[in-house]
């Protein structure tokens, strides 16, 4: 029986990691929490059903190319079960046309040390997703005794659970922004609601993005559950769609931070990471002006980096910028044609999720 969990931050020697899976991937239909979070001027608006095969096999061979450049550096790497997500997910509480996809893995499973959890998605269609990695969370349970297989609270998801009529189509940008600042999102307080990948794990501290994925219970939550740890609500009033802290925040090794130049960390915020020495790097322009097509996500998937270790990353081949920049800040940058993965959901290290990094946990701020 050997240990096969371990993890308590981004930065630390990575030695086994999932990586997603793009099979049976579908477009959902528009529920209480997705659409808010579809920008206005997407195609994907009024659009749902099965992704394109083409899409897929090209995203598939995207996720196979990183595992295997993993592989190559002698990290071990696991791949979800896929499931059948044409098809409708019901509960007592809800029906949704279908599920969406075992990607990506990050904003479904946090890895805490030995503890693997699967999380609290506001998504209805993502309700079962977890079910694509049971086959190997099974799997470290019957090998690593330490491990612990846990599954957060899970949401009822009711109607209650959404704010009704806080989306409009007309609503500008600006006013978007206006409810970033605000604290206003689409979610209620009824339960807590949180999506992994919110979740910015740095040792004793979880800095955990409020925003359209995961709700203020949830904070409550983490710290009732989380006893030892210290627990950090932070916010980025630059951006509209603020969902998933990792193409936003993105620890390289401990000291150093990038920085999402248009979102802004608040001065408040900031005071914990200057107080320890801790630099906050403005991140380097991404290297494309749109997005793929039929994706969720920003160009500043340029910055969603995988980090191997305090001195090697995994950046996006085309991004230009943020591979130059990785050198200046002493990186060795290790660049993997990805582009065709992020329509669905994300980059590089949206697409894994933690199993096993050296080191324990650490106090970074004391
Ligand atoms: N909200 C981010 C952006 O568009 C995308 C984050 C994707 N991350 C993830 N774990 N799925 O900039």
């Amino acid at each position: 029986m050997t240990k096969i969990v371990n993890s308590w931050n981004d930065f630390d020697p990575l030695k086994r990691v999932i990586v997603g899976k793009a099979d049976f991937s579908v477009i959902p239909d528009e529920e209480p929490a997705t659409s808010e979070k579809v920008p206005v001027d997407s195609e994907m608006r009024g659009m749902w059903g099965p992704r394109p095969t083409e899409t897929v096999e090209k995203a598939n061979e995207a996720l196979d190319r990183l595992a295997k450049e993993l592989e190559s550096r002698g990290v071990i790497v696991d791949r979800p079960t896929p499931i059948q997500w044409n098809q409708a997910m019901i509960t007592p509480d809800f029906r949704a046309q279908s599920g969406m996809t075992q990607m990506p893995p990050r904003d479904i499973l946090l890895t805490m040390g030995n503890e693997i959890m699967a999380s609290a998605n506001s998504f209805r269609c993502r309700y079962f997703e977890y079910l694509a990695y049971w086959p190997l969370m099974n799997q470290y349970f019957e090998e690593d005794p330490e491990f612990l297989w846990t599954q957060a609270p899970r949401p009822r998801l009711t109607d209650k659970s959404y704010k009704h009529n806080y989306y409009d189509e007309k609503i500008s940008i600006e006013e978007r922004l206006e409810r970033t600042a605000n604290l206003d999102f689409v979610t209620t307080e009824v339960e807590p609601m949180w999506d992994a990948a919110d979740v910015l794990r740095l040792g004793k501290d979880l800095f955990i993005q409020h925003g359209l994925t995961t709700n203020r219970k949830a904070m409550e939550w983490f710290k009732r559950y989380y006893p030892e740890h210290r627990v950090h609500a932070v916010n980025f009033p630059g951006d509209p769609y603020p969902i998933h802290i990792d193409a936003t925040f993105v620890p390289l090794r401990p000291g150093l931070i990038i920085n999402n130049p248009e979102r802004r960390l608040p001065e408040a915020q900031r005071k914990i990471f200057e107080a320890n020495d801790w630099q906050i790097v403005d991140a380097a322009q991404p290297a494309h002006t749109e997005p793929p097509p039929l994706c969720y996500s920003s160009v500043w998937l340029s910055m969603n980096c995988l980090v191997l270790d305090h001195k090697n990353v995994i950046v996006e081949a085309s991004e230009v910028n943020q591979l130059e920049q990785m050198e200046k800040l002493g990186m060795n940058p290790i660049p993997v044609d990805f582009r065709d993965a992020y329509a669905f959901g994300g980059g590089l290290h949206c697409s894994t999720a933690d199993v096993y990094r050296e080191g324990s946990m650490e106090d970074y701020f004391p």
